[in-house]
């Protein structure tokens, strides 16, 4: 597979990654450079037992504005007038970006590792959400690193059904989470940092 040269070293993305909301309809790289480096993170993130739960849907141009704007559809029917205006700010910015990446769970994998281990079975559902967080902070900071900003969108479960319809998605698909990405446009919110000695303790 053709890889694209990170044009960041591993720590300075992590260090770099930050929830972008100015986003625009623009990318430093090309669609198919941005398809290989998600195509490399599917293949490459762990996984608990080696389940390979994650599905990733990438969602570009016409497909990126019809997600929001289902979005804005079934927020607006659900929401009262005042929580939605303030909804409908937010799902602007995000159709403002270039792309989205959806990032699903594949129920019948799950199911089935419940059924083989079932001493276990309790735990998978938890093991299937920290893989699926792993493939999100793979692809948040390989983004970052290829000079694109992201943040991480949790309109589910009320966009699910209409998402699978749209693009004919498998029903055992459980959607987890949205990142929309594009050029940032503006800098970062500021954020507080807790202190990192009484987050990291080291014996040595
Ligand atoms: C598990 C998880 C869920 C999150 N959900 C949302 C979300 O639904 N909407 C949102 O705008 N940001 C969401 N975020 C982003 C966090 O608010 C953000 O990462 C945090 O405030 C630190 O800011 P930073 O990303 O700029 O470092 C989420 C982050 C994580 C790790």
């Amino acid at each position: 597979m053709v890889t694209t040269i990170l044009n960041k070293d591993v720590m300075s993305a992590i260090r770099d990654r930050r929830s972008m909301y100015a986003l625009s309809k623009s990318s430093p790289i090309s669609d198919q450079e941005i398809q290989n480096i998600i195509s490399e993170i599917v293949q490459h993130t762990p996984s608990a037992f080696n389940s390979q739960s994650t599905r990733i849907v990438l969602l570009l141009r016409q497909h990126h504005d019809k997600l929001w704007n289902i979005a804005k559809e079934v927020l607006q029917s659900v929401q009262p007038e005042e929580q939605y205006r303030a909804t409908l700010d937010r799902l602007n910015g995000f159709e403002q970006g270039y792309g989205t990446v959806l990032f699903f769970e594949d129920q019948s994998v799950i199911e089935g590792l419940q059924e083989k281990f079932p001493k276990v079975q309790d735990r998978f559902p938890v093991w299937s959400e920290q893989t699926n967080g792993m493939h999100q902070l793979a692809v948040w900071v390989a983004l970052e690193a290829h000079g694109l900003g992201a943040s991480l969108q949790h309109y589910n479960p009320y966009i699910d059904e209409r998402v699978k319809q749209e693009w004919s998605l498998p029903e055992h698909w459980r959607l987890v989470a949205q990142m929309p990405f594009g050029a940032p446009t503006a800098p970062p919110r500021e954020k507080v940092y807790q202190s990192v000695e009484e987050r990291f303790k080291v014996f040595k």
